[in-house]
């Protein structure tokens, strides 16, 4: 069985996660979306929040699941026999961390990582730039899940 992790912060899911997700669905016999915690940012949504929206999302995909975790992505992948993990590209800015990362996680476990070039339509979208912009009462749907973006708007009203 080939079985890939598409890992995150997820905070929250946007639509290009969400093309990642379903186009790397199409490749492997099980995805596992892997929430995970990112110490160098704050979170708006918890990991438990994160994950209700993703498996809603996602739903329409039988073999993606989505779990969490709280160590190293390697371990994670080690621990659910998973061989690889696929990562999107926005930009030649993403490459330079995710070449480390990638490099990183080979050396310590050999779990290959698979870049995928993001969908144009979603080159410049990120969460945190989704979260900055909703806050300042910007219009973000089309960049997000309605489900997404419908919890956005509560959780920014309180
Ligand atoms: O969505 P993000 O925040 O860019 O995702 C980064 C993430 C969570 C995938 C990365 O920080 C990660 O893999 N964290 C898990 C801890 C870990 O394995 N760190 C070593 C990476 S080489």
């Amino acid at each position: 069985m080939r079985k890939a992790a598409c890992p995150g912060s997820f905070d929250p899911i946007t639509n290009g996660h969400l093309d990642i997700i379903s186009r790397a669905s199409r490749l492997f016999d099980e995805v596992v979306v892997a929430v995970l915690i990112n110490k160098s940012k704050a979170n708006l949504f918890t990991v438990e929040e994160r994950i209700e929206l993703i498996r809603e999302v996602a739903r329409d995909h039988s073999n993606v699941v989505v779990e969490s975790s709280h160590g190293l992505l390697v371990d994670f992948c080690r621990a659910r026999g998973i061989q690889a993990i696929v990562k999107g590209l926005r930009a030649v800015s993403d490459f330079d961390y995710e070449l480390q990362m990638a490099q990183m996680n080979h050396s310590l476990a050999g779990v290959e990582t698979l870049f995928m070039s993001t969908n144009p339509q979603y080159a410049f979208l990120s969460s945190s730039l989704v979260k900055e912009v909703a806050t300042y009462g910007g219009d973000v749907s089309g960049l997000v899940p309605d489900v997404v973006l419908k919890q956005l708007r509560e959780r920014l009203a309180r």
